[in-house]
């Protein structure tokens, strides 16, 4: 469903994962709605594809190779930005799912670099190329259900998804007098490419399971986002707006 209720005309988004999944839907909601988006994703091979996905808008479109969890590469990336920014999409993120016995440390590293010091990163780096002029600059994090509640076989992903909402509020504090708001999306299971990959009786089961009958699709995230960016969201600062169909009522 394309979103037509925002103008995005002349903002400037970076999206880090932006390449696939629920960052890529970001991504193309803010494209439709006329917006300039830098891509910042890792993965050469999702960065190409995005590249033809996203050909009708390559004047809108800025593509880079970056690693969140590498300072060099993120700072590399920031001073290649085209513009100044106005909205900040934290989406970039992994998961290493095993037992809390089984997990070993690197699964705990690999998660935290990604999901929660890959935040700090990019925020902090881009925090001084955000357009200076604009009373409406927008922080928006991905968090996840699972931040909120925890789940088996995430201990990592929960730790840094929780952190994901606690850095999210502190910036809301922090960053608010200087014209930013900042929240974080908490969605629920999200049909992906990844996710995509489970057997059907599963994903069946899983979507029995919330209230709305459905799993979720990317644009469900996507349009909060868009919603949060929006100016008309200015009074909404240090929240986290659960996308999930109402999965833990
Ligand atoms: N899919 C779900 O059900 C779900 C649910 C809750 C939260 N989330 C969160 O939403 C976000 C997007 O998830 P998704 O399902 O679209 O994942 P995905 O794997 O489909 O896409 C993630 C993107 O991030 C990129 N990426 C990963 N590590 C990176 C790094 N170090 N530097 C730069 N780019 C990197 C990947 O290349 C990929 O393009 C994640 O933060 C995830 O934790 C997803």
């Amino acid at each position: 469903m394309k979103n037509t209720n925002f103008d995005f005309k002349n903002k400037n988004a970076v999206v880090t994962g932006g390449a696939a999944g629920i960052g890529f839907q970001i991504t193309k909601s803010f494209l439709e709605a006329g917006g300039n988006v830098s891509i910042w994703d890792y993965s050469e091979q999702a960065l190409q594809n995005a590249k033809t996905e996203f050909a009708q808008y390559a004047s809108q479109v800025h593509l880079t190779q970056v690693d969140v969890t590498n300072r060099e590469s993120v700072a590399n990336a920031a001073a290649a930005l085209p513009w100044a920014v106005d909205i900040l999409v934290n989406n970039a993120g992994i998961t290493r799912d095993k037992s809390f016995a089984k997990m070993g440390p690197e699964d705990w590293d690999a998660v935290i670099s990604t999901n929660l010091t890959g935040l700090f990163n990019v925020t902090k780096t881009l925090l001084e190329k955000f357009n200076s002029a604009s009373a409406h600059k927008r922080i928006i994090s991905i968090s996840s259900v699972v931040g909120l509640y925890g789940n088996f076989g995430q201990t990592n992903y929960a730790a840094a998804k929780a952190g994901v909402i606690g850095m999210a509020k502190t910036w809301g504090k922090e960053l608010g007098r200087k014209g930013f708001t900042s929240n974080a999306i908490a969605p629920g299971f999200i049909k992906t490419a990844m996710t995509m990959k489970m057997p059907t009786e599963v994903l069946d089961g899983m979507a029995a399971k919330v209230p709305v009958a459905r799993l979720g699709e990317t644009e469900d995230i996507a349009n909060a986002c868009l919603f949060l960016a929006s100016e008309q969201a200015g009074y909404i600062n240090g929240t986290v707006l659960s996308v999930d169909g109402g999965i833990v009522l």
